[in-house]
């Protein structure tokens, strides 16, 4: 099963479909690259959080890990506050919040959650009504000191480097608990986002969309000479052949089976173009090349995020000068029996 906090889940949605391009965005071709102007490539999140609204792949509830949804439910089980003051940062869909939501039961309690994407905080509003939501960068975070008796963050914080550690403890208040579980720097999780950004950059340089672009225009444009649909089928052959090879070497599943998709669909649409309509495939590949270049902007903020050891100590030294008296800074594996993948960093601010 394909981890959630790779966020591939959109993707396994979009293969082509016929009259797909009614409910896809106008066509906006740019044969330069993977970008398209009328789509900011600078929040791969908040394209990521969209499509997840129409996703089935994300699990609801909790996490798709034991390990880390016995952490989250041991952690509020053992809390004493009678009324409890939740901040979680960069919260995504509302996983943390939705576990909390339903560990604290009738507990008084007040959540709120932050996050860079609107779509993702739109996304818990409409799950958790109660829930505060505000859109911010973590590491400024537009709260008073001490207003929080508890700050959680699954796989988000470290997004925002080690200023958004310090904000946190900025606005937990003494005796306030302090609850995260970040990327581990060559952990599973980790290992994964690498091997997705390295494929999709060999896809994007083969320039397969640009070549079968030009391959099913011609194929498709009526009356097109054979040696014209000769010419382009010539010039889509080399990476025809890098993107075969790609996905021999990385798997069917690589990039949450996106590149397989696109290639096999490519294929079946080219032995069959007269059934197609030319504005939706090419409209199709368009939007393939966006969600393509936002999964690769989401994999890179990933792999950049993630902790290693000599962070993880320089991190431990931050937060205990900022107050916080560390119970524990050790490493998660996904599963009972895996890899790690994760740090689990749990502490208290002094009074
Ligand atoms: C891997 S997701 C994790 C989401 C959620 N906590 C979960 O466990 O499912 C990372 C989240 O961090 C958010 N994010 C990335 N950079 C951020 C920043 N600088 N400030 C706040 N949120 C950020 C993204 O929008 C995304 O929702």
């Amino acid at each position: 099963m394909e981890n959630p906090h790779l966020g591939v889940g959109f993707f396994m949605t979009q293969g082509f479909k016929s009259n797909c391009c009614k409910t896809m965005r106008k066509n906006n071709r740019t044969r330069s690259g993977l970008t398209s102007d009328t789509e900011s490539p600078t929040n791969p999140w908040d394209t990521y959080w969209k499509g997840t609204r129409q996703s089935s792949t994300y699990k609801e509830g909790e996490t798709e890990s034991h390990v880390l949804t016995r952490q989250w439910r041991e952690g509020f089980e053992g809390l004493e506050y009678q009324a409890v003051r939740m901040l979680d940062i960069a919260s995504g869909y509302g996983i943390v919040a939705q576990m909390a939501t339903s560990a604290f039961g009738d507990r008084p309690h007040e959540i709120t959650c932050i996050d860079i994407s609107e779509a993702a905080l739109d996304a818990i509003k409409g799950k958790i009504p109660s829930v505060k939501t505000q859109a911010c960068d973590a590491s400024k975070l537009p709260f008073e000191d001490s207003s929080f008796n508890l700050i959680t963050s699954q796989f988000g914080i470290e997004y925002a480097g080690e200023k958004a550690f310090l904000e946190a403890c900025r606005v937990l208040e003494p005796e306030g608990t302090l609850m995260v579980i970040a990327h581990l720097a060559g952990g599973g999780i980790h290992k994964e986002c690498e091997a997705n950004y390295a494929a999709i950059k060999q896809f994007r340089e083969s320039q397969f969309i640009d070549r079968s672009l030009d391959l099913l225009e011609t194929k498709m444009k009526r009356g097109s000479p054979q040696e014209d649909i000769d010419l382009a089928f010539e010039c889509a052959k080399p990476s025809i052949k890098t993107t075969a090879d790609l996905i021999k070497k990385y798997g069917r599943g690589i990039a949450g089976g996106t590149l397989d998709k696109i290639f096999t669909d490519v294929a079946r649409i080219s032995r069959n173009s007269q059934n197609y309509d030319p504005k939706e495939v090419l409209g199709w590949l368009d939007l393939m090349r966006i969600e393509l270049e936002a999964y690769s902007g989401r994999m890179e903020s990933m792999c950049r995020a993630a902790i290693d050891d000599c962070q993880a100590a320089k991190l431990e030294s931050a937060l205990s000068g900022s107050g916080i008296q560390l119970k524990r800074f050790v490493k998660l594996p996904f599963a009972d029996s895996g890899e790690n993948c994760a740090w689990l960093i749990l502490g208290k601010k002094v009074a």
